[in-house]
Formats: C-alpha cells, structure tokens, sequence
C-alpha cells in the first residue's frame, strides 16, 4: 500500500522508503536534480545526483509524469519551513515512470489560465491542493453529520430520484418517461415530501445527504445540483429541530476547524432582519444597521421625501463610521447606480463634520440636523446614506448597499456569525405568477391556523440558519392535520380538485394518523464554502456546472440521436 509523502518526517532519517507520486516541478542545475513528488498529502522533495544510476531517467522527466521512486530520507541542507516535509528530502536510488503526461493545457502553479479552460479539463484543476482541500472539507462535513445523526438514533434512508413533481418554488428538471408516452418525472428539488411520508410510515428520525436537482437562475451560491443535510423528525417543536441543528453545526466546526461554537445560537426574527439588515440571511460580522428616520422628515419641505411619507413609503438611512473623507462624489455616483439594481432610483447621502453637506443638504432644517445627530448618533467623518420609498425596496437597497460598503472598505470581520431567523412569513407575493404564493412551501404549519387570510401578516412556524450572510439551511414545523392542509391549500388558491391532482398522495397519507413533524435541511455546499473560506460555490462541487448550466468537460447538455427521441415519443421543435 503507498504511503503519503508526507507521512515521512525527519525521524525517518536514513531509511529507505518507496514514494509514488506527480512531478510536481523539476529543477535541473545542471548537477543536481530536484524534483518536487506530489500525492494527495503534499510535498516531498527528491533529490538525484550526477551520480546515481537513474540520473538519465530523471533528466526526461517532465511535469505530471507519474512515478514510482525507491531512496533514502536525509536532513537537507537548507530547510524549506514552508514545506510539510521541507526539513528531509529523498535521495533517490530507483525511478520507475508509471505514465508519462502530455503538456497540460495550463500550468498548476500559475492561476492565470481561464475559468473555462479549467473546467474544460476540471480533472486537472482538481490536481491542485487548494481544491483539493475543499473537496475534503466537504467529506469531512459528511462524514461528522453521519457520526452525529447516527448517535442520535436518525435513520439514513434514500428517497427516490425519479419522482413527481413537488413544488419548492424553482422549475423542475424533467426526464421523460419511454414506458409512458407522453409522460415525465421529474428530478427532486428536494425529498421534501417524501421525507414527510416517513415520518407517516413511523421512522421518527430521518436523514439523508440528498441531491437536489433546481432549474433557477445560477449565482455564486447557487448550482443546479447540489446536496442538502436533509433530515425529519416526528413529535418535535421548533426547539427540538433547532438544538438537534445547533448540535451537528457545533460538531461540524469542532471536527473540521476545530472551532468552539457558543451555543444557544443568537434567534432574530424575520421582521426584525429585514428592518434592521434588509436581509432574511444578515451578515453580522459587521455592524451598519438600517435606520428610520421618517419621523425626522415628517415635516420637511422636500418634495420626493413628502410625498414618500404620504403615499405610506418609508426614509431609511445607514451610517458609514469615518467615511466621508474615503467618498468622492464620483464614488458615491457608482454607489447611486449600484442601488439602482433593487430599485432605488435616488441615493440621497450627507456628510458630517460639525455640520453638513450633500445632496440633500439644502433640506436639512435645524430640526431635521438635531433629530438626524441624535438618532444616528452621529460624530464627525460619518457619511449617511439616505433611500425614501416603499419599504421593500428601501430595505432591499439599504441591505444590499450595506454588504457592497462593507466589502469596499474591508470592515468584515473574520470568524462565524450564526444565527437562527425565525418568525417567517406564511406568504410571500410572486409579482412573477400575480398572486400569493408559500414563502417557505405549502406543508408548512401556521402559527395561528385562523389569521391565514390574511396573507400580508400571517406568520409560519418556520426557521433558517444563517452563517456570516449565507442561507446555510431552512426547515419547518409541518401540517398534519388534512383540514388545516386544505385551509393552507384553499388560501394559496388551490381548489380540492387541484390539490388532490398535485399532492393527493400526501393528503390522504396525512389522514392516516400522521404525527406531528418537522424538520430541516443544511445546504452541504454553503457550509462547505462557508468553511473553506470561498465565495464561488464552484470551488466546493468536484465537477460543476458554469452559469449557464452545463459541463464544459463533459459538454453536457447534449443533443441525442433521433432513435432516442422516437423511443421517448419526443419531437424538437424548430
Ligand atoms: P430550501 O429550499 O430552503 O428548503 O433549501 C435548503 C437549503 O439548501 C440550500 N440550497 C442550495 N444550495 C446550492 N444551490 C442551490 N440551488 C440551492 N438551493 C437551496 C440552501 C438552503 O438553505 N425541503 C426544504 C427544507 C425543509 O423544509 O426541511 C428545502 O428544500 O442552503
């Protein structure tokens, strides 16, 4: 069996030891050969002289060839600290090239190469150690989410892939069905339902490190395929499913970066965040909180800022610590354009120094100067950025602007912010689809089961967890109870008929003494990310789509012959 090189240490000093590897990098002095062997562990330098019978052999070495080296450890002579194993090198005795390598398309050792090149020959991308590492991580948050469910009596049980349809608010991906003309299953967004039904069938304690498969617009964050820590639980509250959670979040820290998480995670709730961050998933690594100050304009003789306070709108405003020296005018326009993006067609901003400027300056009375200084608690060099409009998209704006200052200036923290959102709403309104639509999905209890049409303010029994302004994961306390699964359904403007067609399976499984259950799942990519210390979740899936959904490597989505297409009853149309 082979052994890492980094297995070896200078203990072994003088013995002779049998190494498999890459060529990592070759130097030939003329005199000495080195020759950096790479593995999966790292490092180790050989060494080959004039001398040595194989000298000839390691002259042809090229990068990437694979060899097999037989040679004794010894001290160098100068240390490389950099390196795990930089005290020793191998003086070797024996080369065996195992295979050659063509030229790589880009050098390993040099990230200039294009995004799309190196997922064109991804296999190679993942040769170096920095993805390497993450792919790693992302076992290792496997494997302690197994150790802890497992020890908390949870049954690891695979749901199908081939499924129907279930609604989780993304588009399906569908395969068609040769068997039945006409007809498609489709891939999972989640096992949500079915996850539900075992809890019917009597499981109690559910997992699954499942694949979900989401046909929506890609972001950093977001991939077509991913995986989901799915889990459910049957005769829990909100409390059961968020301390299991918080267990097996601190668990994953301790044993991947040996981190102490402080539990009972911080709980805000929805509405607070929003008010407070413009965001459902805040960055708290960071301070900069959204602040009204309507009640400062209410008697202001600035037209925009009247008319927003009339029609119901709302003024908010942030604060940039010491800033106003760091903001040209010409910065601050980007940022005006920035905003523009969530819907604010106006930045107003002032800058403070014992009195102030900008571009609303000419409006802020004596009044409006004190009601600002006191309730922003301003000092000099804070730089105020102001938004007047509807909530929504004051909020929105105000978030978004935060998180963009925040990383142009560099004020966020290291380290994990985590907590719990809580408190969300039952409804969301889709301008998309025109009407209201379940913000987390339809099996979601309510709290209060008789204020459910009153879709703007009724609340869901569901949470979040968020890590350092990620989404790490969302679940729910579910309905099982048919009538209040109709109400839900009847709410969201789905009749009997409807609801049946779509989800009768689950309708009548509910009537047959369903238990009260809930549960959540964790995104296993976020965390990864989250942990690995990067924005692009790219970085956390072996072999990932681009933006536009396919497999550069494999050239994935494909065309197929027209036999296939017959035998699926499918026509293309031009
Ligand atoms: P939800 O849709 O919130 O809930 O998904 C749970 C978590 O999965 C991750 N996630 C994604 N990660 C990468 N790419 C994507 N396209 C993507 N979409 C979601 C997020 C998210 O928090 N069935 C419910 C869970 C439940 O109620 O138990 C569900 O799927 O981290």
């Amino acid at each position: 069996m082979k052994i890492n090189n980094t297995s070896i240490s200078k203990n072994d000093a003088g013995k002779i030891v049998t190494l498999y590897g890459w060529v990592n990098k070759k130097r030939d002095l003329g005199g000495l050969i080195f020759i950096d062997l790479r593995d999966r562990s790292g490092i180790i330098q050989l060494t080959v002289s004039p001398e040595s019978e194989v000298y000839n052999v390691a002259e042809r070495l090229k990068n990437e060839y694979v060899i097999k080296v037989r040679g004794k450890v010894q001290m160098r002579q100068n240390a490389n600290l950099n390196l795990e194993t930089g005290e020793i090198e191998v003086l070797v005795s024996e080369i065996e090239i195992l295979n050659k390598s063509n030229d790589l398309p880009f050098d390993l050792n040099n990230l200039t190469a294009l995004d799309d090149t190196r997922l064109k020959y991804r296999y190679l991308d993942l040769r170096r150690s920095e993805l390497q590492d993450k792919i790693i991580t992302k076992h290792k948050i496997m494997n302690s989410t197994r150790e802890y469910l497992n020890s908390l009596d949870f049954l690891e049980i695979e749901t199908p892939i081939l499924c129907k349809s279930t609604p989780e608010g993304a588009r399906d991906y569908l395969v068609p069905s040769r068997v039945n003309p006409g007809s498609f299953y489709a891939l999972p967004q989640s096992p949500q339902i079915f996850k539900q039904l075992l809890m019917v069938s009597g499981f109690e304690r559910y997992y699954q490190i499942a694949r979900c498969f989401r046909d929506e617009d890609l972001r950093a964050d977001r991939q077509p395929e991913f995986t989901q820590i799915d889990m459910e639980m049957s005769f829990v509250d909100e409390d059961d499913i968020m301390n299991v959670t918080e267990g097996l979040i601190a668990k994953i820290f301790k044993d991947v970066k040996n981190i102490d998480i402080k539990l009972p995670l911080m709980r805000m709730t929805y509405e607070d965040a929003i008010n407070l961050y413009g965001s459902d998933k805040p960055d708290l690594r960071f301070d900069m909180i959204i602040n009204d100050i309507t009640k400062c304009f209410l008697k202001t003789d600035f037209k925009i800022f009247s008319d927003v306070i009339n029609s119901g709108g709302v003024i908010n405003a942030i604060v940039v610590k010491n800033a106003a020296d760091k903001y040209s005018r010409k910065d601050i326009d980007n940022l005006a354009e920035f905003v523009k993006i969530y819907g604010a067609s106006i930045l107003s901003f002032l800058k403070y120094d014992n009195a102030f400027t900008g571009s609303i300056v000419k409006f802020v009375s004596d009044d409006i100067a004190k009601c600002l200084i006191n309730d922003l608690n301003l000092v000099n060099n804070d730089l105020i950025f102001v938004i007047a409009g509807d909530k929504k998209m004051v909020k929105t704006s105000l978030g978004a602007l935060r998180i963009k200052i925040a990383k142009d200036l560099n004020l966020i923290k290291d380290g994990y912010k985590l907590l719990w959102i809580t408190d969300f709403p039952m409804f969301e309104y889709s301008e998309e689809e025109g009407r209201y639509i379940a913000c987390h999905h339809p099996f979601t209890m309510p709290q209060d089961v008789n204020n459910i049409n009153d879709k703007e303010h009724a609340l869901a029994r569901a949470y979040d967890i968020v890590i350092n302004g990620y989404e790490a994961g969302g679940g729910s306390i579910r309905i099982h109870d048919t009538n209040i699964q109709d109400k839900v359904f009847e709410s969201l403007g789905l009749s009997r008929e409807e609801a049946l067609e779509k989800f009768g399976f689950l309708l009548n499984a509910l009537s047959f003494g369903a238990p009260p259950h809930g549960g959540l799942a964790l995104g296993l990519e976020r965390l990864t990310m989250i942990l690995s210390g990067t924005e692009n979740i790219r970085d956390v899936i072996a072999f990932p789509k681009t933006a536009s959904a396919s497999d550069l490597m494999t050239d994935a989505p494909n065309t197929v012959s027209g036999k296939q297409l017959d035998e699926l009853h499918i026509k293309i149309s031009q």
